[in-house]
This record gives C-alpha cells, structure tokens and sequence, in this order.
C-alpha cells in the first residue's frame, strides 16, 4: 500500500514518517518510534489500555488511524514527567498503591493527566468518569482514585507556591 508523509507533535518533538493509511496510531507508537508504555489490551476501543493524549484529550489510539494525526500533538505516558522527576500523577499512584501489575497504568495516567490538565480540583464523580474507560483487572478502582485525588491536591498545592492559583 502507497505510504504517505505524516508529520505531527509528539512528545514536544515534531515527529514525520511515512505510513499507509491503514496504521493505527497505537501500532506506529509502539513499532516505529518503540514507545511500548502505550499498550495493547482489546484493539477494540474498549480497555483503554492504549491511551494517548490527542489535542488535549485522552483516546484510544488503537482506535485512531495515522491519517487523523496529521498535524496535531500526540503525548504518551513517556511524555508525562521528567527523566529523572516523576509528574505528581506518576508519585501519587506509587505512593497510594494504585499499581498491582501495571498493564493498565499507563491508560490510567494518561486519562487522569488528560483530566487534570483540564480541572485540577475533580470530584470523585469526575475522576471515576475520567478513568471509566480504562480497565483494571487487579486493584478495584479505589486506589487509583485515591491516586488522582491525591495527585489533584499536590499540582494545586505547586501551583499555589508559584502563585498561579
Ligand atoms: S487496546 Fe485500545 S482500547 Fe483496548
Ligand atoms: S494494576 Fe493490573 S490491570 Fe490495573
């Protein structure tokens, strides 16, 4: 199949390749450029284990063909913290034991830094909203709650030192 040139943002990094329309988004993630945090569960839309930020919102990327990221700005789980500093969302899941076995962590992370960056104080209600397309096979989902709860008191208390709330 005839390939085309795809340029988009990826990481805070302007990315190209070429691929054939028929690519999905999480395949060209994790075979082209080896960002294996993105996982893959179902390829049906329906654990978000595959997760992604796209424009802002958390998706599906075994759900986005690679046509549709022409030009916009794809972050994955490797984008969220520094190399050698965790984002408060990745310390807040260690420290409240929101990680059994960790396949459905990254999605997780992904859907509450998609949140978070849009409502730094979500209710309850709003986090389980957030997380309700991901699925965890072991924790019960209130860890991960008590996790992005907690991780939504400590941005509010960073921006709060640098006087942006
Ligand atoms: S692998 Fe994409 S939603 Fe399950
Ligand atoms: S920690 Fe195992 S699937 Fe969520």
């Amino acid at each position: 199949m005839e390939k085309t040139k795809i340029k988009f943002t990826l990481n805070n990094e302007e990315v190209e390749l070429m691929a054939a329309p028929s690519e999905l988004l999480v395949d060209v993630l994790r075979d082209h450029f080896l960002l294996t945090g993105t996982k893959i569960g179902c390829r049906q839309g329906d654990c978000g284990a595959c997760s992604v930020i796209l424009n802002g919102n958390a998706v599906n990327s075994c759900l986005v063909p690679i046509m549709k990221v022409q030009g916009q700005v794809v972050q994955t789980v490797e984008g969220i913290g520094e190399k050698n500093t965790c984002h408060p969302i990745q310390e807040a899941f260690m420290d409240n034991g929101a990680v059994q076995c960790g396949f459905c962590t990254p999605g997780m992370i992904i859907s509450a830094k998609a949140l978070l960056d849009k409502n730094s104080s979500p209710k309850k209600e709003e986090i389980k909203e957030a997380i309700s397309g991901n699925i965890c096979r072991c924790t019960g989902y209130l860890m991960i709650v008590e996790a992005v709860n907690r991780a939504a008191e400590m941005i509010r208390a960073s921006e709060k030192r640098e006087g942006r709330a």
